[in-house]
């Protein structure tokens, strides 16, 4: 069994980065400058923003965070978002999900302008990626392809098994999985919550990606001997061990499955980091295509 590490990745990752942003400035270009929404205080979105602006500076990058309170209206979301567009120093613009139920997350989706949609998620982004053009994809899913690729993990003709479904992870990663690229080729069931034993499906995959949401949902007796999972989940529980009260587990039962797998992500420092890279990445290319 062998750790795949998300942290040290995207160390590597970040480094190249760095250096290119550099050479850009050294040349006389364009900082690239990614702008983040955030509304209201959720704690899980509050670090992950912040862990976003710290790797922007961390890499040179110009950062904006724009920080909102729940009870703002829709309209001036949108407003605000249409400034970011209009913004010559922005290159891109992520707006932080989820959102307050009373603002249409595919409303504030579609307002970002597709040239700044470094999070992957605006509809000619996600209809360029299916139909495999050039784009921005979707972080987490870019992320984890990144990994695959760092760690020469070919998935070419494997039966890739993703639970989850949702617009973020599962189903772009579904159809990145399956395209004709490298890393891709696999052969891909999408399972979700309504998929009838689901156990029968995650017993035959090479490659598992879990991004259901549920803590310690894959287990062990549900793995087959040699299997690669990437676990996509973040879930806090509670544990009285720890001083704080609460630990953060994937959606892998770790403890169980690990022995079984070829390699693993574990959680923190699995997919997490990947994600970050994935959108760093994008930013640059925003810049880079602008510029
Ligand atoms: N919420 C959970 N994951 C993400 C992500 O990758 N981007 C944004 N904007 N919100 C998220």
């Amino acid at each position: 069994m062998q750790i795949l590490d998300g942290r040290a990745v995207s160390a590597h990752i970040k480094e190249q980065i760095k250096t290119e942003v550099a050479t850009i400035k050294q040349n006389g270009g364009k900082t690239p400058h990614l702008a983040a929404i955030l509304v209201g205080n959720n704690p899980a979105s509050e670090a992950y923003v912040g862990n976003k602006v710290k790797t922007c500076q961390e890499l040179g990058f110009g950062s904006t965070l724009l920080r909102f309170d729940t009870d703002i209206t829709e309209d001036f979301l949108l407003a605000e978002v249409q400034n970011l567009n209009d913004n010559q120093d922005i290159d891109g613009i992520l707006v932080q999900l989820p959102l307050p139920k009373h603002i249409s997350e595919n409303a504030v989706i579609n307002a970002i302008h597709p040239n700044k949609d470094v999070d992957g998620f605006h509809p000619i982004s996600q209809g360029k990626m299916l139909l495999g053009q050039d784009t921005f994809l979707p972080a987490t899913p870019y992320g984890i392809l990144l990994m695959l690729a760092h760690y020469n993990i070919d998935i070419t003709g494997k039966h890739c098994v993703v639970i989850g479904r949702s617009n973020i992870v599962g189903s772009p990663m579904s159809v990145l999985l399956a395209r004709n690229t490298n890393p891709g080729n696999a052969t891909v069931t999408l399972t979700h919550s309504r998929t009838q034993d689901l156990k029968s499906f995650t017993l035959q995959a090479d490659v598992i990606i879990a991004a259901i949401g549920k803590a310690r949902f894959l287990t062990g007796d549900m793995v087959k001997e040699g299997a690669i999972i990437i676990d996509v989940g973040i879930n806090r529980i509670d544990d009285a061990t720890r001083k704080s009260g609460s630990r953060l587990v994937g959606d892998v039962d770790f403890d169980s499955v690990a022995p079984k797998s070829s390699y693993i992500t574990p959680v923190p420092k699995g997919v997490g980091p990947m994600t970050i890279c994935g959108l760093m990445k994008n930013t640059l290319k925003a810049s880079q295509i602008k510029h």
